[in-house]
């Protein structure tokens, strides 16, 4: 019976994959045969809500706090999902936060990992394409070169360098995702530049009024929480020879303008009495969204079996049928 760590395990992705390992109830094990998961440990600074089911545990902690991670994740681990981070402007604003969580937590991570000397545990890591930056193409690739310009990002290009180095010592079978912008989040808006894109769809379905603060013109690189979640799954479950010595994948996210994200809204509201859109542009996040590749392309990926949304409508059916229900729930509990 295999135990899974899943760190950020309260957060948005970390609550959908706790919930579909424990749907599927099997993950490779040490010998890349599917074996049953007996327990998954969510840690996160907060309380995860759920699942509420005997085989998780929830711990609370710091994951900057090397002690708290030793503890955490011991001879019994045998995968960790590494998904706590502080994200895009929350590390921006708080340079040794940032660090801490996303650097130092990360390290941490690796070197309870390699603490274990019975085996190399599987690990999967969160990484970002906050890793590009500059004078971007339209779409990035697999050969565009990563040259973060805030600190979220040099902290994901940190710990997927770190990532392929401890799995080459042999410390820990390591691998990495570069994420495109995950929608639709459910919730409330996060301190996150790309927040917007999950609100004009989220809002405006739960019959609330949201303010874009982008132009409607305003690509953005976009992949649902189901292929997400999949993917994670997917490359936990990989061989590593078919990764070789580059433990990072990125992930082909579909480019969606806001436009057409209000325009799929209104495409797939049914008989829903919708929110408004209002435009509001804001030139500080107008500026930090056209920094950002449009799409995403693995070739990869693509090879390697992952998949991306066939369209933006997809993504708003998703949302709809997973998380469109208990959203207006919890907006009226408010
Ligand atoms: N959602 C996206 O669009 C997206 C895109 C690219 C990369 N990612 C990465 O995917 C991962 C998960 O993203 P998410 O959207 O679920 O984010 P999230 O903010 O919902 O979840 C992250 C979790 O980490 C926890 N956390 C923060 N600091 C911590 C600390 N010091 N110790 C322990 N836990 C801590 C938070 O409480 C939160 O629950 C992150 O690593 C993020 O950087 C997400």
């Amino acid at each position: 019976m295999l135990n899974v760590v899943i760190t950020g395990g309260a957060g948005f992705l970390g609550q959908k994959l706790a919930r579909e390992i424990l749907q599927r109830g099997t993950l490779a094990g040490p010998d890349g045969l599917p074996q049953p998961v007996g327990h998954i440990t969510l840690f996160d600074t907060v309380a995860a809500a759920g699942p509420d089911v005997p085989r998780v545990t929830t711990v609370t902690g710091d994951i900057g706090d090397a002690a708290t991670v030793q503890r955490l994740i011991g001879r019994e681990t045998h995968s960790v999902f590494h998904l706590a981070a502080i994200v895009s402007s929350g590390a921006e604003a708080d340079f040794e936060a940032g660090y801490r969580t996303n650097l130092d937590g990360t390290r941490h991570v690796l070197e309870a990992c390699r603490a274990i000397i019975t085996h190399a545990p599987r690990l999967v890591f969160t990484s970002s394409i906050a890793v590009y930056g500059g004078q971007l193409p339209a779409t990035v690739t697999d050969d565009t070169p990563q040259r973060p310009t805030t600190s979220y990002g040099t902290q994901k290009v940190a710990g997927e360098l770190l990532i392929n180095d401890y799995s080459r010592k042999g410390y820990v079978d390591g691998r990495a995702l570069r994420l495109p912008t995950i929608m639709v989040r459910p919730g409330k808006p996060n301190r996150a530049a790309s927040t917007w894109a999950s609100s004009i769809i989220r809002e405006p379905l739960s019959g609330v009024d949201a303010d874009c603060p982008v132009r409607p013109d305003s690509p953005m690189a976009c992949l649902s929480p189901r292929r997400t979640v999949d993917a994670l799954i997917r490359m936990h479950d990989l061989p590593a020879a078919e990764l070789g010595p580059d433990r990072t994948l990125l992930l082909s996210g579909i480019r969606v303008t806001a436009g057409e994200m209000a325009a799929a809204v209104a495409r797939n509201k049914g008989n829903r009495r919708t929110g408004t859109i209002r435009w509001t542009p804001d030139a500080a996040i107008q500026k930090i969204v056209d920094g950002w590749p449009g799409a995403t392309r693995s070739a990869r990926a693509d090879a390697l079996g992952f998949t991306t949304d066939g369209s933006i409508d997809e993504i708003v059916q998703a949302f709809i049928a997973d998380d469109l229900d208990s959203q207006i729930r919890s907006r009226q509990a408010e």
